[in-house]
C-alpha cells in the first residue's frame, strides 16, 4: 500500500475532528473522531457513542467503519482518529475490528507529539483472522 502523502493525513486527520462535534459521549465526557479513506479515495467519518449500559457503547474507529461498510466499501488505505482530550491510538477491540479489512491499512494517531502512521499489523501483531478460521 502507498505510504499517504501529507495532503491525504491532514485531509483524513481534518474528517476526523471534524466529526467530533457528533460525539455522543455524556457518560465519559471523553469525545473521539475518526475517518477512514476507501481505496476509491472517499472519506467516511464516525464518532463514539456511549450508552447507558456501558458495554453497549461503541468507538469511533468502528462507527466509522461501519459507516463505510454499509455503504458499500470494504477496501481501506488508511483510517485516522483523534480526541480534543489528547493522544488516543486505537483500543484494542478496534485493532481487531480493523485487522479484518487488511494488514496494511495506515492508522494514522497522535503519540509523543508527532503525528504517527503505522499499519494495523504493527499496533496488532499475530492477530486472529479469516486464516485462522479457514486453516
Ligand atoms: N474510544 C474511542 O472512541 N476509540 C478508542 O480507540 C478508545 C476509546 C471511546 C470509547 C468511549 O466512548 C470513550 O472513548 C472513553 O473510553
Amino acid at each position: 500500500m502507498p505510504a499517504l502523502t501529507h495532503e491525504q493525513q491532514t485531509q483524513l486527520m481534518a474528517a476526523a475532528k471534524a466529526s467530533i462535534r457528533h460525539a455522543y459521549m455524556p457518560y465519559s465526557n471523553y469525545s473521539v473522531g475518526a475517518a477512514v479513506l476507501t481505496s476509491d479515495g472517499q472519506i467516511f467519518s464516525g464518532i463514539n457513542i456511549e450508552n447507558a449500559a456501558y458495554p453497549a457503547g461503541t468507538c469511533a474507529e468502528r462507527v466509522a467503519l461501519g459507516n463505510a461498510i454499509s455503504q458499500g466499501h470494504t477496501q481501506f488505505n488508511a483510517i485516522a482518529v483523534f480526541s480534543p482530550k489528547g493522544e488516543i491510538s486505537p483500543c484494542g477491540i478496534c485493532r481487531q475490528f480493523i485487522s479484518e479489512f487488511g494488514p496494511d491499512i495506515q492508522i494514522l494517531f497522535h503519540w509523543q507529539g508527532q503525528l504517527q502512521q503505522v499499519a494495523i499489523k504493527e499496533l496488532l501483531p499475530f492477530s486472529f483472522s479469516k486464516t485462522q478460521l479457514n486453516a
